[in-house]
């Protein structure tokens, strides 16, 4: 199927059948980079309480920011991967005082800050500032590679850059509509394309998906 269709019926579908999460409901950057670090190794379901208690110690970057390390340690404790932690305050701390609080809106300067790789500074880029920024994460990549590439293997080097290219080609043209378009595929892969049992009888791209008879054989 073509960009544009693909677009079409997963966008539909997003705005019938995504959560509501807290996270989509803000633009705020820095709630939407503490979410999408929260999220990188740690399920959703999981991620909800420790989110909002992380906000309520440290409701924003300057908060954050004057913490002291033991006490944002405190606060992830229990999601693992603490390095994530670390790098988080330290970014803090960087953005505080090299660039006056303001979380850049640019993946390539957001990858330059600690602990911020290109899906990351994809996810801020999109679902904070609204651009026209692609991203992949383990899901992202699972959904392109069964529908578009079957041949790019979404776990080795070439294969990821192949499905970076690709959920480039497929954004929608605007910032705006790309927030929807980002969020929408990583629900799809979250509750529809699934790792283990995609569910494509209930999928809004299954006509033209490249894997449907690999899943789903008829
Ligand atoms: N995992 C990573 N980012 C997410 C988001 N914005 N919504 C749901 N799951 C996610």
């Amino acid at each position: 199927q073509t960009a544009a269709v693909f677009r079409r019926r997963l966008h539909r579908w997003y705005r019938r059948h995504c959560r509501d999460l807290p996270w989509r409901r803000t633009r705020d950057p820095y709630r939407i980079l503490i979410s999408e670090l929260m999220l990188q190794q740690t399920q959703v379901s999981r991620v909800l309480d420790f989110y909002a208690r992380f906000l309520d110690r440290f409701p924003d970057l300057p908060a954050l920011a004057s913490a002291r390390p033991a006490r944002v340690m405190e606060a992830w404790a229990g999601l693992g991967y603490y390095a994530r932690a670390r790098n988080l305050h330290k970014l803090a701390r960087e953005v505080t005082t090299d660039r006056a609080g303001v979380i850049p809106h640019d993946p390539v300067e957001l990858r330059t800050l600690p602990g911020i790789g290109a899906y990351t500074a994809g996810a801020v880029a999109s679902f904070a500032y609204e651009k026209r920024a692609a991203l992949v994460d383990t899901n992202v990549a699972r959904v392109l590679h069964r529908v578009f590439a079957p041949d790019a293997a979404p776990k080795s080097g070439p294969g990821l850059k192949r499905l970076w290219r690709i959920a480039e080609d497929v954004l929608p043209r605007t910032g705006k509509a790309t927030w929807l378009h980002n969020q929408a595929i990583m629900e799809l892969g979250a509750l529809v394309c699934t790792a283990r049992s995609p569910k494509c009888g209930q999928c809004p791209v299954r006509q033209g998906c490249a894997s449907v008879d690999h899943f789903a054989p008829r």
